[in-house]
């Protein structure tokens, strides 16, 4: 079941995003890595920036996706499975929910560009690899200079 998170889903939130961001730590240049990967200050800094949706199984939450529209596009930021529920369609149901919910023409992704596996994901789904991913990345995201350089994006049209 899709459901719109509560503050109070946030602990479990926090253990999605870092279990899951173990497994792709390969993808991550060195020199941006860290444990946890995000910290619980900034999980509460990003939760009021964004609305996150989550996959309840058995009444517990086994992967999240934040919505976050930015001027004239939305943003899909911190999607996350469960490593052991990941390949079984919660993404995909997520990211249905978010194109769904999606007002604005444009829906953009950002990820680290060697993360192959989730450019595939997000292709899947019709999403194209950007050109100009800088001016994007400048434009809609409050991220380092260094995760500028080593990421890519990714469009959806409505
Ligand atoms: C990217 C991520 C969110 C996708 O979530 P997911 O639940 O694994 O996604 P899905 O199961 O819908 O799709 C993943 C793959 O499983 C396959 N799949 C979907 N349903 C399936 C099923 N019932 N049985 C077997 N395989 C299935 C799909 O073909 C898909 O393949 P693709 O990657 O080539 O598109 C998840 O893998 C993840 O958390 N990765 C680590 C963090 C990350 O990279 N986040 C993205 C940052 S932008």
């Amino acid at each position: 079941m899709i459901r719109q998170c509560r503050k109070s889903d946030i602990d479990v939130i926090y253990f999605i995003v870092n279990e899951a961001a173990k497994s792709y730590e390969r993808f991550i240049p060195t020199d941006c890595y860290h444990q946890p990967y995000m910290s619980m200050a900034e999980l509460q800094t990003e939760f009021k920036r964004m609305t996150f949706y989550g996959w309840e199984e058995n009444g517990t939450l086994a992967g999240c996706m934040g919505f976050e529209p930015v001027k004239d596009v939305t943003l899909i930021r911190h999607a996350y499975v469960l490593p052991d529920w990941q390949n079984k369609g919660i993404g995909a149901m997520l990211l249905k929910k978010l194109i769904q919910l999606t007002k604005t023409k444009r829906l953009l992704v950002g990820m680290w560009e060697a993360n192959e596996g989730a450019a595939r994901f997000y292709k899947r789904h019709g999403f194209t690899i950007q050109l100009y991913k800088d001016e994007l990345l400048k434009n809609y995201w409050n991220i380092s200079a260094r995760q500028i350089e080593t990421s890519i994006v990714m469009e959806l049209r409505k």
